[in-house]
């Protein structure tokens, strides 16, 4: 990618930075646009890992020995290193877990049983991932509280007022993504929670789809807690982040116990333990956090205001160019702002416009997108999902769009009733 290529905010070549979009697909070289899957990681971060593995990798907050206390070193300013990224006030609100949907499940397990009661209202949107969506439902089927949902208009998109629309006095707590992982459609979570705590609910934003896209200020938004994944921002898999103002870490009640999350152990005296260790029972996985702050030293390297305007920028031109071939829906009515679009060739199934793409070395994902109940609300079997990140050009865009063009018709057919479970060559989905 040349200078003029990047045309959208960059201010530097960053292909170079990932190993793997040197290598060769069937001669043809990675275009790759399943970043709200899983980002690539940069040599910066890789290499980070690396030099912790071959450096200074040993337990933390255990060993008095020097490999010990190093290692204890870069854990500690890998928290400091979120903390700063998000403008969290201090560094003992952020909490690592696996992922994502780790970080939703502690808060509803932990969180939400102590301030959801029988009878009280669950609220989210009718866009959530499934991974903001199962955690709720169960802790309503655990407390006898009823799930509700923000209605979506015929575009997919909820708004302040779908939210306002369903607040009762019996509501205690509404979570909503940031940025949806299907269409890009980007909520408006600090006005949501604004409303909601104008109503004294709290409020949980999934922000899994936005903090590779976006500045990300925890305390601008306001919200009381917010999740995201490390592999969809140029981070390692398995490392996940868990953001909560320090009064409600204050209050709740670790999920696992073990190891490394209290001080000191009895056979029946009081469980002291504090945030934010209370909630990661366990050896934790260090080079993962080491790897996630090298992945936010790289965004805030690139500036986070031209990684936005650089993902969208292709984003909006994938949506425009698409939309103009004709026999081509792109849903969602806003510009993709999120770096996400979905889309669908008309009569054809999406699994086989994925496998089109794919010969052309082009990676989508093709689906539901662990978003079934928005799918159902769409009428759609799934759709096909192109997702920008720093490494994409115009011309991986201008190659999508010609590609979706010789999409041919006579595939499966988008009606059979099973087809969103069958994606070519596999049996389950
Ligand atoms: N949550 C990821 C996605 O939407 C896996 O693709």
């Amino acid at each position: 990618m040349t200078a003029e290529q990047t045309s959208s905010g960059l201010s530097r070549d960053v292909r170079a930075d990932f190993p793997i979009l040197a290598t060769d697909l069937d001669g043809k070289p990675p275009v790759y646009l399943d970043n709200a899957a899983t980002t690539q990681m940069p040599r910066q971060v890789l290499d980070a890992m690396y030099d912790y593995y071959s450096n200074d990798n040993s337990n933390v907050g255990r060993g008095v020995h020097t490999l010990g206390m190093r290692a204890t070193d870069r854990f500690m300013r890998s928290r400091e290193r979120v903390r700063a990224f998000l403008n969290a006030a201090q560094a003992s609100e952020i909490v690592f877990t696996k992922s994502a949907t780790e970080s939703v499940n502690l808060v509803a397990q932990s969180f939400g049983r102590q301030v959801v009661s029988d009878g009280d209202e669950v609220l989210i949107s009718g866009l959530e991932h499934h991974s903001n969506l199962l955690p709720w439902r169960r802790l309503c089927e655990q407390t006898g509280a009823a799930l509700k949902v923000a209605a979506v208009d015929e575009h997919g998109e909820p708004s302040l007022d779908s939210f306002r629309a369903q607040i009762t006095e019996r509501t205690r707590l509404i979570a909503v993504a940031h940025v949806s992982n299907v269409q890009g459609t980007v909520n408006p979570v600090r006005d949501i929670t604004a409303a909601a705590h104008d109503h004294g609910i709290f409020v949980v934003v999934d922000g899994a789809q936005a903090v590779a896209h976006r500045s990300v200020d925890v305390r601008d938004i306001g919200a009381d807690f917010y999740c995201f994944s490390a592999h969809k921002m140029y981070g390692p898999h398995g490392t996940g982040v868990l953001y909560g103002k320090a009064e409600h870490f204050e209050r709740m009640e670790p999920v696992l116990l073990g190891g490394g999350m209290a001080p000191i152990a009895s056979y029946d005296g009081p469980l002291i333990s504090m945030p934010p260790l209370r909630f990661e029972a366990g050896s934790p996985n260090i080079a993962g956090m080491v790897g996630t702050a090298a992945a936010m030293d790289y965004l805030d390297g690139l500036g986070r205001d031209a990684v936005h305007e650089h993902d969208a920028a292709l984003a909006a031109r994938a949506a425009e160019g698409l939309r103009a071939l004709g026999g081509v829906t792109v849903y969602g009515a806003q510009a993709p702002r999120g770096g996400i679009l979905s889309f669908n060739v008309d009569g054809v199934h999406p699994h086989d416009v994925g496998g089109h793409l794919n010969t052309f070395g082009i990676a989508t994902r093709t689906g539901v997108h662990c978003a079934s109940p928005f799918m159902d609300g769409l009428g759609l079997v799934g759709s096909v999902r192109a997702s920008f990140g720093v490494y994409n050009t115009m011309d991986e865009v201008e190659l999508l769009i010609e590609s979706v063009k010789t999409s041919e018709k006579g595939f499966w057919s988008t009606n059979h009733p099973n087809e969103r479970f069958l994606p070519p060559g596999r049996d389950s989905g």
